[in-house]
């Protein structure tokens, strides 16, 4: 190439690589910013209960539905998760929820509910990776028993784990391929109105099954999850595609959730939360069951 041509190349490979770091410099950016800022959502009106029931029912929406005390969320005794790392995208902990968490110990019910349908902390930023979107549906009653369980939960001493969100991660989450930043994805959602007491009905499933759009996808056809490392399982179809769950039964689909059995006979890779999914109740898994059988099937991998 004449000597010219090198310059041109150079200045345009030039031009690239500044508009590609500025590009990521200002992703970062607003990543930053969005988190640094605080919201102004005042504190539900609830109130914390000292009724046995309200607290069982706390107790298991904890294990089960909302799976904080699954090892890879808040851990079995609430007092922190295994870290969860993501490469250059991401180190997440979940951290000690029980009265001596320093971060996130002590919440009152009302703070616990701001939390959970809008994720917004205590301090009023907006909370990290927790999966809010998939809990935001709980109604009062329940963010009401849940508040209530978990300040009966004993001190647990144990310091908080690493949360770091990386460059990668970061851009990940302004794309849109990965939800970090959840608060403001929360802030011009209205709280849900339609949520039916529990029954063993679709129109419950549906609110059930959020649990299992974050790694299934938002149509349930599986696929791998955007920015996940290679390492990483890929979720399945669980439509009812022929190639998926259009042959199972009910009994199939419960056996797997208590035993985390596969229909082939093959255990589950334990990255699905079985600890916590064997937790539902009959009543959970049916109205799953009635929602994933009505679903619209779905070739794989189309998320
Ligand atoms: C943390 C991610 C994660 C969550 C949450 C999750 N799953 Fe899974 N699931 C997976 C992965 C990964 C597989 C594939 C594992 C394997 O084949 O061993 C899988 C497999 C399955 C299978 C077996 C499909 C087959 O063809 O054998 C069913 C059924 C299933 N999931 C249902 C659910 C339901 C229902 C929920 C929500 C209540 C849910 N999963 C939540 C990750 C998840």
């Amino acid at each position: 190439m004449a000597k010219r041509g090198w310059k041109v190349l150079g200045v345009v490979v030039g031009v690239v690589a500044v508009g590609a770091a500025s590009f990521v410099g200002w992703q970062a950016h607003a990543f930053d910013a969005s988190l640094a800022r605080t919201y102004e959502r005042p504190l539900p009106a609830l109130t914390r209960s000292a009724d046995e029931a309200v607290v069982a029912r706390g107790k298991h929406l904890a294990e089960s539905v909302g799976a904080c005390s699954s090892a890879d969320c808040h851990g079995p005794d609430l007092a922190g998760g295994k870290p969860l790392s993501m490469g250059p995208v991401a180190t997440l902990t979940g951290p000690n929820l029980t009265p001596a968490g320093k971060r996130a110990g002590g919440y009152t019910v009302p703070q616990l509910a701001r939390l959970i349908r809008y994720g917004i902390k205590r301090d009023g930023h907006g909370v990290v990776f927790m999966p809010v979107h998939e809990l935001s549906w709980l109604p009062d009653d329940d963010l009401t028993a849940l508040g209530s369980y978990l300040a009966t939960v004993p001190p647990v001493e144990k310091p908080d784990g690493e949360t770091h969100v990386k460059l990668l991660g970061k851009i990940l989450d302004r794309q849109d391929k990965m939800p970090l930043d959840v608060a403001r994805r929360l802030e011009h959602v209205a709280p849900a109105t339609d949520v039916p007491k529990p029954e063993p009905t679709a129109r419950y499933g549906r609110f059930v099954a959020k649990a299992c759009v974050g790694c299934h996808g938002e149509h349930f056809s599986g696929g791998r999850i955007p920015g996940a490392p290679s390492s990483m399982p890929i979720p399945a179809n669980i439509t009812p595609d022929a190639s998926a769950l259009g042959p199972w039964t009910f009994a199939d689909f419960d056996k797997l959730l208590s035993t985390g059995v596969k229909r082939d006979g093959k255990q589950l890779d334990p990255f699905m939360p079985i600890d916590a999914l064997s937790r539902l109740d009959e009543t959970e898994r049916r109205a799953l069951w009635e929602y994933l059988r009505a679903v619209p099937p779905r070739p794989f991998g189309g998320r």
